[in-house]
């Protein structure tokens, strides 16, 4: 198989230190050394250390949920690239579509990002998705074009290889409203070929394209069994040992 699935939690702003230490223990007990699945989980920056250390020997890779661009400086409240290397990160959510609508990440930052974290050999997670007045309108793959042309500017093909991106539509995100799956296959398969027009063929068919959106145990066989659905980056079900793992 050309790719590998890949699993994401997202655990957002939840868990401290030792309560991620503790659910990433957990994680590595039942699954620290199965290597069918490619497993990543995101803890908030304050408990990258603890949930580190915890998945330290395992399968399990740590990955953030934002960085900033510069390397350093006085950017208060930011932390670099540089910082999440030094942490043993290896994954960076970037462009989540919380950190769009909340925190105001325009594609031009999200592209800096991307750029700042493969030039530190972090792996981008480039998230993009439609909200619901935008799906009504019928804009749902311009969106998602705009969205992923406009944070890739500047990537080479080397580099895109490592990429991941996530499609998480806004409308389905901690709502309980999943995405059916010909909706997911059709905006997957939509985002292959903009990568394709981007990086060329081989590049594209090797990128992960995961999809984000209340994706569950009971959800996930069937998202996951469309040809262009790669994995999942999970939230809510990413929170408990259990849900997660069943994923
Ligand atoms: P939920 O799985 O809670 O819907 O969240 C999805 C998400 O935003 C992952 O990044």
């Amino acid at each position: 198989m050309l790719r590998k699935k890949l699993i994401a939690g997202n655990w957002k702003m939840n868990k401290t230190p030792a309560d991620g230490a503790a659910l990433a223990a957990e994680l590595v007990t039942a699954a620290g050394k199965q290597t069918d699945v490619e497993v990543v989980v995101c803890p908030p920056f304050t408990a990258l250390d603890a949930v580190g250390k915890a998945l330290d020997g395992s399968t399990i890779k740590l990955g953030a949920q934002n960085l900033h661009p510069e390397a350093s400086g006085a950017f208060t409240g930011e932390v670099s690239a540089p910082m999440l290397r030094a942490l043993f990160t290896t994954h960076v959510i970037i462009g989540h579509s919380e950190r769009r609508s909340l925190f105001g990440d325009t594609d031009a930052f999200v592209n800096l990002k991307v750029l700042a974290a493969l030039k530190n050999q972090l792996k981008p997670i480039l998230c993009v998705g439609e909200s619901l007045a935008e799906r009504e309108a019928g804009t749902t793959l311009k969106v998602v074009q705009t969205q992923l042309e406009a944070g890739l500017q500047g990537v080479s093909k080397e580099q895109a290889a490592t990429l991941v991106v996530a499609y998480e539509p806004v409308w389905a995100i901690g709502t309980g409203k999943v995405a059916t799956t010909d909706q997911a296959q059709e905006v997957h398969a939509y985002i292959r070929g903009l990568l394709t027009k981007l990086f060329t063929e081989p590049v594209a068919q090797r990128v992960r394209i995961l999809y984000g959106g209340s994706m569950k145990p009971a959800n996930a066989p069937e998202l996951l069994a469309q040809k262009d659905i790669d994995g999942g980056l999970i939230g809510g079900a990413a929170l408990e040992a259990r849900s997660f793992l069943d994923l």
